[in-house]
């Protein structure tokens, strides 16, 4: 019988130690036998005992354990999660190829596609992935090689249906589903080519490790493999140990998490200065039956907008006390920060009023502190802006 996702998450990634943590290989070169043996290890496909950026142990025990609970015959790490994004783009693409990807995606996914993609030759349409048909209707049979989508979306917490990307055939299909974390959702198991994680947030989950990470069927991920080892951005086995950890207790935060963020979506949604909170898993939200169809738990991240500008939100972050200004997710900590300035600061002011980025829009990572802590203190902050 298949065992649950939170026994997964213990289980899995064990390698062959009998230890129950670690160890951390730091080793960058195996020795062989002789030439002939040297020469075996050379070319084997992710051969574990030749070369760091081949393969690591440490690493290969991570890779394992998201594989496990993405429900994939394989995964791949990298040294972070763009190390991922463009790893992955440019071991598929080629000079000419076309890409259908979504508007509205975390800050340089955007602009890595929108520049150095842009300079290859590698053109981009973008999207409004919400909606129905829109990916779709985007692809030029015979030219777009990458459907890429972001579910739940930097920073705004739209959904693309992954029903619908999973039915896409010719393209690949790619999902970066970092604000989920593989507890949330499961794209492969809608049909999708590959689910990719910045492993930096809610996977890691302690703000030590900096990783990427796809999963896929085992042919497509040694393809990219292939290519990785040219590209270069390969994980370090510090960080891989460190996110294994942080699948260990992966369950009880993003439960925890999410309860506490549903509490705080509340309040704020019903605070006079607040004009708007984006998150699935309210009510009001009109993604929330597609949230309920599709995912499991809502993440880390919230993102709500005031009635003011830049000038506004300084305000309401100058008189917190509890959140640490910061621009990362998925941490025990709770972070708050503005993404017109900050993760999406690269994009150009019309791209950033188009996907509604707007200057009184701030975005919370939900931490693991007590909740009535939080909904206090953001609650005092808000009340100040009246005074
Ligand atoms: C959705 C998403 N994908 C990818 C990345 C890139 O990850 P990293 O910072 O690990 O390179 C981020 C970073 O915030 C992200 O939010």
């Amino acid at each position: 019988m298949p065992r649950k996702p939170d026994t997964t998450a213990i289980t899995s990634g064990r390698g062959n130690s009998a230890s129950l943590s670690g160890p951390t290989w730091g080793s960058t070169v195996w020795e062989s036998e002789n030439l002939e043996d040297a020469r075996r290890r050379a070319t084997t496909l992710r051969s574990q005992d030749f070369y760091a950026r081949y393969a690591n142990p440490t690493v290969t025990q991570f890779e394992d354990a998201v594989a496990q609970l993405e429900g994939a015959e394989s995964a791949l790490a990298f040294s972070s999660g763009m190390g991922a994004v463009a790893s992955t783009v440019l071991a598929l693409c080629s000079h000419g190829s076309h890409i259908v990807a979504q508007n509205n995606m975390y800050g340089a996914t955007l602009s890595f596609l929108q520049g150095p993609c842009a300079r290859l030759g590698i053109e981009t349409t973008f999207v409004d992935a919400t909606v129905p048909g829109a990916l779709t209707q985007a692809i030029i049979p015979g030219r777009t090689t990458i459907v890429l989508t972001e579910t739940p979306s930097n920073p705004l917490l739209t959904l693309t249906d992954l029903d619908e990307v999973g039915k896409i055939s010719g393209p690949f299909t790619i999902v970066d589903s970092t604000l989920a974390t593989p507890l949330g959702q499961q794209p492969l198991s809608h049909g999708v080519d590959l689910v990719l994680h910045s492993a930096t947030k809610g996977i890691g989950g302690h703000n030590d490790a900096l990783l990427g990470v796809i999963a896929g069927e085992k042919d497509l991920i040694d393809a990219i493999w292939a290519y990785s080892i040219m590209h270069g951005a390969v994980p370090s086995p510090h960080d891989a140990l460190n996110a294994l950890r942080g699948i260990r207790t992966l369950p009880v935060r993003v439960e925890r998490q999410h309860n506490s963020l549903l509490e705080i979506a509340r309040t704020l949604d019903n605070h006079p200065r607040v004009t708007r909170v984006h998150h699935p898993f309210l009510e009001s939200h009109g993604q929330h039956a597609l949230a309920r169809k599709q995912m499991n738990f809502g993440g880390t991240l919230l993102s709500f907008e005031i009635d003011g500008d830049f000038s506004e939100c300084a305000r309401f972050v100058d008189a917190l006390h509890l959140p640490h200004v910061a621009t990362s997710f998925g941490g025990p900590e709770t972070l708050i920060c503005h993404p017109a300035t900050s993760t999406h600061v690269g994009l150009l002011p019309e791209d950033l009023e188009k996907t509604g980025i707007t200057q009184g829009l701030l975005r919370m990572s939900v931490g693991l502190e007590n909740s009535e802590d939080i909904i206090e203190d953001v609650v005092g902050a808000l009340n100040s802006l009246s005074s």
